[in-house]
Formats: structure tokens, C-alpha cells, sequence
């Protein structure tokens, strides 16, 4: 299918890389926020305009398909919504040497990149990233547009809910859940349940930051709903 990337920088171009690994779609340019880069060539791949010209790109290069390679976890939410609505259907970018068992569930806009294992029985939302290296153990859910960075591990029964960010090498022990738009510093190591809007550091993790009050601090999913992953 043919296919734009959103975002040019770093992600634009990790994403490009396994795109063209995975030999699935084929991409015909990139599309940035930022006009300036209008024309210019990343990677040998023309940067076609801002996202006002994805119409024009879908109508006149006949593209079908989008994927939002762009880092913060709202802006890659917001623009996957844009893509959706101007008729583009969201893609996914898999790298042949990331290792995905075959009974997770994967959703629309992924990046599972390079050396990334997902085991059984996990289900992993749209527009998330899986970076380099990561390990998404068996009966864990993974929320929409969370990043899980390059090294992070988490264990099995782990609940990562909609627009956390897990850093760099962090690790979560088993069954802990993270709540949404919550920050897992690098190296961190999660032994508890984290609250949403809360930013996590060190080893055990101790909170340094939490930017919710009591109204803003429920979790996304209910606790009875919350190991509900496929059985076989
Ligand atoms: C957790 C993080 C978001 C905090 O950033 P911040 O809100 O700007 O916090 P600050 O830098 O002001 O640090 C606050 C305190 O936490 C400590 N701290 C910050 N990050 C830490 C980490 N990863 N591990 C241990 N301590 C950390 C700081 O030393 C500081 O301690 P102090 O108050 O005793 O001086 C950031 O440090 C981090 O780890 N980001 C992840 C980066 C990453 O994974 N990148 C990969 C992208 S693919």
C-alpha cells in the first residue's frame, strides 16, 4: 500500500528504516508540521509538505495509507486523527527482527521497532510505540499512544494505560499498573502501582512529580476489567 510518514525527525526516520526492513508499504514521502522542511530530502525520501497538503498527497500520489511517526504521545494521538479523517487508514510498522507472538493483539499506528519481543497474549493499543529493544511480557496490556522507550521491560500482567511514557532501560515487575499520561523515569525500576500524571524516578521508583488532583486521578480501566487477555 502507498504510504506517507507524519514527522520527519528522529522517529520519522527510525520508523522509515523499518518500513522499508518490513518491505510491506511503500513510501512515497514524509509530511511535517514544520513547512520549512517542505522539499527537502530525508533519508532519500521527499519531505512533501505540512499536514494541510495531505489531501492533495492522497488525491495526487494516490496514497492510502498514513503512520504518525512522531514522538509525544498527544501530538501522535491528535494528528492519527486527523489521518483517519481525511480517509487515510493508519498503518503499522513492524520490524522483521522485532519478535510478536502470534496470539497478541496489535492495533492500528504501532511501531514495534527493532529487537522488540511482545509475548503471548498481549494486547497493544493504537498509535503506541514499542522501541528498540523493549519487552512487553505475556497478558500485558498496553494502552493508546503510550511510548514504551528503547531497553524498557515489563513483566507479565502489567497495565500500562492510554499516554504514559516508560523511559528509557525502565523496568515494571509483574501485575503493576500505570496510569495514564503517567512518566517512568530512565533506569526506574516500578515495583507499585503508579497514579495517573504522576512522573516516576529511581530504583525502587519514588514519585517527584504528580500533576492531578483527586479528580483527575482514576484509572482508566476498572479493576475487573483489568486482566481480561485473551485465553486460549
Ligand atoms: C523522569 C524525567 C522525565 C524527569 O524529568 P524532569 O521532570 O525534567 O525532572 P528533573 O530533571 O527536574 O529531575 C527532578 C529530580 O529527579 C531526578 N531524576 C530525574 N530523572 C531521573 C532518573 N531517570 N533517574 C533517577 N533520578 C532522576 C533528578 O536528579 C532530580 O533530583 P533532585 O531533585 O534530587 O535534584 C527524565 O529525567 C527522564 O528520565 N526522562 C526519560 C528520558 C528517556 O527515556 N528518553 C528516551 C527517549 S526514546
Amino acid at each position: 500500500m502507498k504510504s506517507i510518514i507524519v514527522g520527519c525527525g528522529g522517529h520519522g526516520r527510525v520508523v522509515l528504516d523499518i518500513l522499508r526492513a518490513a518491505e510491506i508499504h511503500e513510501v512515497v514521502g514524509f509530511l511535517d508540521s514544520n513547512a520549512d522542511m517542505s522539499g527537502r530530502r530525508i533519508d532519500g525520501l521527499e519531505v512533501l509538505g505540512d499536514l494541510s497538503a495531505l489531501g492533495r498527497v492522497r488525491h495526487d500520489l494516490e496514497v492510502e495509507g498514513a503512520i504518525i511517526a512522531i514522538g509525544d504521545n498527544g501530538v501522535r494521538r491528535h494528528y492519527a486523527d486527523i489521518c483517519e479523517r481525511t480517509g487515510l487508514k493508519l498503518v503499522n510498522a513492524i520490524h522483521p527482527s522485532a519478535n510478536v507472538a502470534a496470539n497478541a493483539i496489535i492495533g492500528r499506528n504501532v511501531v514495534i521497532a527493532a529487537g522488540a519481543l511482545v509475548c503471548a497474549h498481549c494486547q497493544i493499543g493504537d498509535s503506541v510505540i514499542l522501541n528498540t529493544g523493549s519487552i512487553v511480557d505475556h497478558e500485558t496490556m498496553i494502552g493508546t499512544a503510550t511510548h514504551v522507550c528503547p531497553g524498557a521491560r515489563l513483566a507479565g500482567r502489567v497495565s500500562v494505560e492510554s499516554g504514559a511514557f516508560v523511559g528509557i532501560g525502565a523496568t515494571v515487575i509483574q501485575s503493576v499498573r500505570i496510569g495514564c499520561d503517567a512518566i517512568i523515569g530512565a533506569g526506574a525500576v516500578v515495583t507499585d502501582n503508579v497514579a495517573p500524571l504522576t512522573t516516576m524516578v529511581g530504583v525502587p521508583a519514588r514519585e517527584i512529580k504528580r500533576t492531578c488532583d483527586d479528580e483527575w486521578s482514576t484509572w482508566l480501566v476498572p479493576e475487573s476489567l483489568r486482566r481480561t487477555a485473551p485465553v486460549s
